[in-house]
């Protein structure tokens, strides 16, 4: 193990110790759109507190954030609602897949936390209440977060999510009945599939959880996105229910907070030091990228950084 912050040479190694691992696993495709999205790319960057950027591969090349949107509407909704946000959405890993149903009948419509599909709706519903136009909001936010104007969703994904969104129907439907839903199931399931169709690059995403590195202050302008503990405390929640049913594997095997999409995207941070974002779109069974796990537990273990 080395303790390096060469971090230009940590990703080429990891790079091309993953090189005969990228492409394995499935490409998302319950959304047409991204079914068609090459599974041979790569990319990884990493964005240390002062500004220095380190990148290998496709890390400029912008993908769907897909979940990991549901970071930064979790983050809005919780400078908004505060603690009361806990009464409508727990903060427990779930144990069971992203998009499952099951423990919402028994729990009362309350979903196990914020990550899962269930979890963000409610979220999404939040944002539904505080803004005119809950995507846009998310979008404005994720730019300021990264310090870029470029970011958009693509209308297309979200088109096509949406057309295909029956289960996510189904438990909006389903917590609308026990009065854990306040707007539209429509208009909840619209801003959803907005704000996870989301384009980002593996740079972006690296700016943008830097705050959460950073005791909860936006490096790039200086601003208390939250409070310090707020930020340790939903850094915590990335730790254990941000990877979703693997994610007791991946604090085994990684040991960093993360927060993972469908897209193949994973972001993670290193307290006090920087953010980090991998990119692959093969996924593995638990919906997180296959290469990006393995290039994740490399970079803990070569650099000798976690939070343990
Ligand atoms: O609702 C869905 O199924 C997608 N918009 C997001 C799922 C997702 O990214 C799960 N992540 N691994």
């Amino acid at each position: 193990m080395t303790d390096t912050r060469d971090y230009d040479a940590l990703l080429h190694q990891v790079h091309q110790a993953v090189l005969p691992e990228i492409g394995r696993g499935t490409v998302a495709n319950y959304i047409p759109e991204l079914a068609d999205v090459p599974p041979d790319q790569f990319g990884m960057a990493v964005v240390t507190l002062d500004g220095k950027v380190h990148t290998v591969g496709h890390a400029q090349t912008r993908f769907s954030i897909q979940s990991i949107s549901k970071l930064f509407a979790l983050v809005l909704a919780f400078q908004r609602q505060g603690d009361a946000l806990w009464e409508r959405v727990g903060r427990e890993p779930s144990g069971t897949p992203f998009n499952s149903l099951v423990q919402l009948e028994s729990e009362s419509g309350k979903p196990r936390n914020p990550f899962i599909n269930a979890g963000a709706l409610v979220i999404t519903d939040m944002l539904c209440t505080n803004f005119a136009v809950p995507e846009n909001a998310v979008v404005e936010f994720a730019r300021q977060l990264c310090d870029s104007k470029e970011i958009h969703y693509d209308r297309r994904v979200a088109r096509s999510e949406r057309g295909t969104s029956d289960r996510n129907a189904a438990m909006a439907h389903f917590m609308k009945n026990f009065g854990n839903l306040r707007n539209p199931v429509d208009q909840v399931l619209d801003a959803y599939c907005k704000h996870c169709a989301i384009e980002m690059s593996c740079v972006e995403l690296a700016r943008a959880v830097a705050f959460l590195a950073n005791r909860g202050v936006n490096p790039w302008n200086g601003e208390q996105v939250l409070s310090a503990s707020a930020a340790k405390r939903l850094s915590a929640l990335m730790l254990t229910c941000g990877t979703y049913d693997a994610a007791g594997d991946f604090a085994f095997r990684v040991g960093l907070p993360a927060k993972s999409g469908v897209g193949g995207g994973i972001v993670a941070l290193v307290p006090g030091e920087c953010g980090v974002c991998v990119w692959s779109p093969a996924l593995e069974h638990s919906g997180n990228s296959h290469a990006g796990l393995l290039a994740l537990e490399l970079f803990t273990t070569l650099s000798g950084r976690s939070i343990f």
